[in-house]
């Protein structure tokens, strides 16, 4: 059911590869709660992905290239979808993530700093440049929302996750320090969303994933959070309803954050022994 929480508003979308994709299903929501928005991904996904079929089911969106770890291919993206768009952006979602090490199966020890600074770069640097770019084209308007999204191992390691744990942990706390900057200087609002394990391409990429999302699912009260249940909490932080919220990590997890442990997984290890 859509309730128009979006009308009138403008946006950017970073980050759809394909359906299963979580950018994709914020697009959808956005498309159905009114909004009107451009798409970007980096150049390699544009050719390999699916997003000009995303684009054709949102008003035909234009879908702008950028390589977020290019201050320049960042600031093209602002500047063109103010133009496209007629004025400037209401609201961002950075679902960028990428480690060389987890791609290729290397050791968190293991690592070598070349890749160790590539995974910060794009998946925490990269939400850094995104927002100093609008800030220097001052391309958001007040009480703007900018959106990241984020795993639990930043608080707590998860063997598998490797390097991508310090990216997400860097990840929320430039959450909070643009946060602040950017609240001070302009009321706009930026978190990040701590997100239930969910079935898509680089959270498939995680080694042990299948066992990761099981156990989770066992231990949240609520089960799993979907990419569209993350959607529709991506789109309630973008609307005028949530205007106070800023500098937060929230979790979107179905209550696993905060569960020691569950009765089902306790009666398993018990009859396991
Ligand atoms: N899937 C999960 O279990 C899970 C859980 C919590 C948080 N997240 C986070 O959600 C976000 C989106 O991931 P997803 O699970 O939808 O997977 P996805 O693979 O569909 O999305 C990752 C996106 O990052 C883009 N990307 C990679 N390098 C880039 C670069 N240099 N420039 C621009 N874009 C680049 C990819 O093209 C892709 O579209 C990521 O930040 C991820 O860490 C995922």
């Amino acid at each position: 059911m859509a309730y128009n929480l979006l009308k009138g508003k403008r946006g950017i979308i970073f980050g759809a590869l394909d359906e299963k994709s979580m950018a994709w299903q914020v697009a959808l929501k956005c498309q159905e709660e009114g909004a009107i928005f451009t798409l970007s991904n980096a150049p390699i996904a544009l050719r390999m992905g699916k997003i000009n079929e995303l684009a054709a089911q949102c008003n035909n969106a234009k879908v702008i290239g950028a390589d977020a770890t290019s201050t320049a291919d960042l600031e093209n993206v602002f500047n063109e979808s103010m133009e496209v768009l007629g004025g400037k952006i209401d609201f961002v979602l950075h679902s960028i993530g990428m480690s060389p090490n987890v791609r290729k199966k290397i050791p968190y020890y293991d690592t070598s700093y070349e890749n160790f600074q590539k995974t910060l770069d794009i998946s925490a640097l990269s939400f850094h440049k995104v927002m100093q770019s609008a800030m220097k084209l001052d391309a958001l308007n007040e009480w703007a929302s900018v959106v990241g999204l984020s795993y639990i191992a930043a608080q707590r390691t998860f063997p598998g996750y490797n390097d991508m744990a310090d990216a997400k942990a860097l990840l929320e706390s430039i959450a909070r320090s643009f946060g602040f900057q950017y609240g001070f200087k302009k009321k706009v609002r930026v978190n990040t969303i701590s997100q239930s394990p969910t079935l898509t391409t680089a959270g498939s990429g995680v080694e042990g994933f299948d066992a990761f999302y099981h156990y989770a699912e066992k231990l949240s009260p609520l089960g799993n959070a979907t990419a569209e249940e993350c959607a529709n909490y991506v789109v309630s932080l973008f609307s005028d309803l949530t205007r106070k919220v800023t500098m937060q990590n929230l979790f979107h997890d179905g209550g696993f954050s905060f569960t020691g442990v569950s009765t089902e997984l306790v009666e398993q290890l018990i009859q396991s022994k």
